[in-house]
């Protein structure tokens, strides 16, 4: 028997998905691993997966049925690249090469087309939900050729999350697409966990409450509009008691964040399509401003305010702390969406993002009850230009600005970081003001280098002479 999908890579990741391809219905997996030992670990371990296994990238292709399948679960990056080259050498045009891994958008715009010129279909998929999403059902964010989803398609959805009873999964769009939406994925996720940090750092530090006790509080908000895995996991990790010193574990980790690099390339794309996520922005200089202790520990002697944060009304100031977490969130997924329209309109990908909204229900790290909402924002404005300007969400602003506005206040009088709360109202207030200073930088612009400005009251482009009368001239445009 021939198998219809094979995988490469059996890590724990590349395993798990395996297993998951395995026991749906009209599956036959193919397995190889660089090592054979590692492949015959699998097989050993699961039997009842029916695994077809090889040896050799030579017996892979011949056990898979055509068009060959095979996806691609290896550490990105030149890894990547070394499985490629050799799948290319077995497989035949038509056949379908597919990357699995978190790969950097760019690499997969530059694998696709490499592998395209052998008439061999590349596909840059974007897969979330851990270890534990690639053995029970991902959220699965494929690119590629449309030849390539007909095949790809029934595969992936067998595997995939079901949310509201729909597979979470999608042709994003050509080439990189999916992989630019995963990559947006990740570093909503960054920004979604700063902002859970916050909350619990603010609430910790006004309340004197335990990490048990504020467990208790994320359980209770996780049965309400906050619902999400995020905030699930939180729970559990600040409930969490370490074994060797009885102190919540919370206190026992080492407070510096590690990254691979997904949210960085998130800001970096941002940066370059001149969107402001500010949110994921913060969400990442904050964990790289806490893994520099040596920076932290000389300045630990700067002063800090000298009164002490008091919190007159607890529960007042928890839920003025949900409600900002919720603003900020919708900032955040906001920032996040516009970066997806500002990509797809850059690269010529045609995304549609009610549909993204709606295979990140099930199955990824940012999965929410929200992305709902987000959903139903999309299926009733498909264009619109600002997602939180929708009116579920505005509604939501009118409920939670207030005390937004509070918690920010607060954490900047006791002196606790709230880099994505903040940065987030900024936003806010930013895209909502009716005029904002740019004028002002036009004009400082235009002294010191003729830059040029535009003016509100008639067409043209134009120059003061600074350095002569005074006087105006019209200009050409410098930008
Ligand atoms: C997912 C996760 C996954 C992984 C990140 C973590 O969607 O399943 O995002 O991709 O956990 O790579 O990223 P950091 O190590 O950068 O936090």
């Amino acid at each position: 028997t021939h198998a219809n999908i094979g995988v490469v890579g059996l890590a724990v990741m590349g395993s798990n998905l395996a297993r998951n391809l395995a026991s749906r219905e009209g599956n036959t997996v193919a397995i190889f691993n660089r090592t054979y030992e590692k492949t015959q670990g699998v097989l050993d371990a699961h039997p009842e997966a029916g695994f077809i296994p090889a040896a050799t990238y030579e017996e892979f292709a011949a056990s898979l049925s055509k068009p060959r399948t095979a996806i691609i679960m290896v550490k990105a990056g030149a890894g990547t690249d070394a499985v490629i080259d050799e799948l290319v050498k077995v497989f035949e045009p038509g056949d379908i090469i597919v990357d699995g891994g978190n790969a950097f958008f760019p690499d997969t715009i530059r694998r696709e087309k490499a592998v395209r010129s052998t008439g061999i279909n590349f596909v840059g998929a974007g897969i979330s939900g851990g270890e534990e999403g690639a053995l029970t059902g991902p959220s699965i964010m494929p690119g590629g050729s449309d030849e390539s989803w007909v095949t790809l398609g029934p595969i992936l959805r067998s595997i995939a999350a079901i949310a509201e009873g729909e597979p979470c999964v999608t042709h994003v769009g050509h080439d990189g697409a999916g992989h630019f939406v995963k990559m947006v994925h990740n570093g909503i996720e960054y920004a979604d966990m700063q902002l859970i940090a916050e909350a619990y750092d603010l609430i910790r530090r006004g309340t004197g409450k335990s990490p048990a006790e504020i467990a208790e509080i994320f359980a209770e908000w996780n049965r309400g509009e906050l619902e999400s895995y995020l905030i699930e996991i939180t729970a559990e990790v600040l409930r969490q008691v370490d074994a060797s010193t009885g102190k919540p574990l919370v206190d026992v980790i080492l407070d510096q964040a590690g990254a691979k690099g997904t949210g960085a390339w998130t800001v970096q794309t941002a940066l370059s399509l001149g969107v402001p996520v500010s949110g994921i922005a913060e969400a990442t200089f904050a964990r790289s401003l806490s893994s520099h202790p040596e920076q932290r520990a000389v300045a630990g002697s700067l002063p800090g305010p000298a009164e002490e944060f008091v919190v007159a009304d607890e529960a007042a100031f928890i839920e003025d702390v949900r409600l900002a977490l919720y603003a900020s969130k919708i900032v955040a997924y906001s920032q996040g969406f516009d970066e997806i329209r500002a990509g797809a309109a850059e690269y010529g990908w045609n995304i549609d993002l009610g549909a993204i909204s709606k295979i990140w229900r099930g199955g990824c790290i940012i999965r929410a009850q929200f992305l709902n909402r987000i959903a139903d924002a999309y299926a009733e404005t498909p264009d619109l230009p600002v997602l939180m300007t929708a009116p579920y969400f505005a509604e939501a602003f009118t409920r939670a600005q207030a005390a937004w506005r509070r918690v920010v206040v607060a954490a900047a009088q006791a002196g606790i970081p709230s880099p994505a709360f903040s940065s987030s109202l900024s936003y806010y207030d930013g895209i909502r003001a009716d005029r904002l200073p740019a004028a002002l930088v036009q004009g400082q612009r235009d002294f010191f280098g003729a830059h040029t400005y535009k003016r509100i009251d008639k067409p043209g482009t134009f120059h003061t002479q600074w350095s002569g009368d005074r006087t105006e001239i019209e200009a050409e445009d410098t930008h």
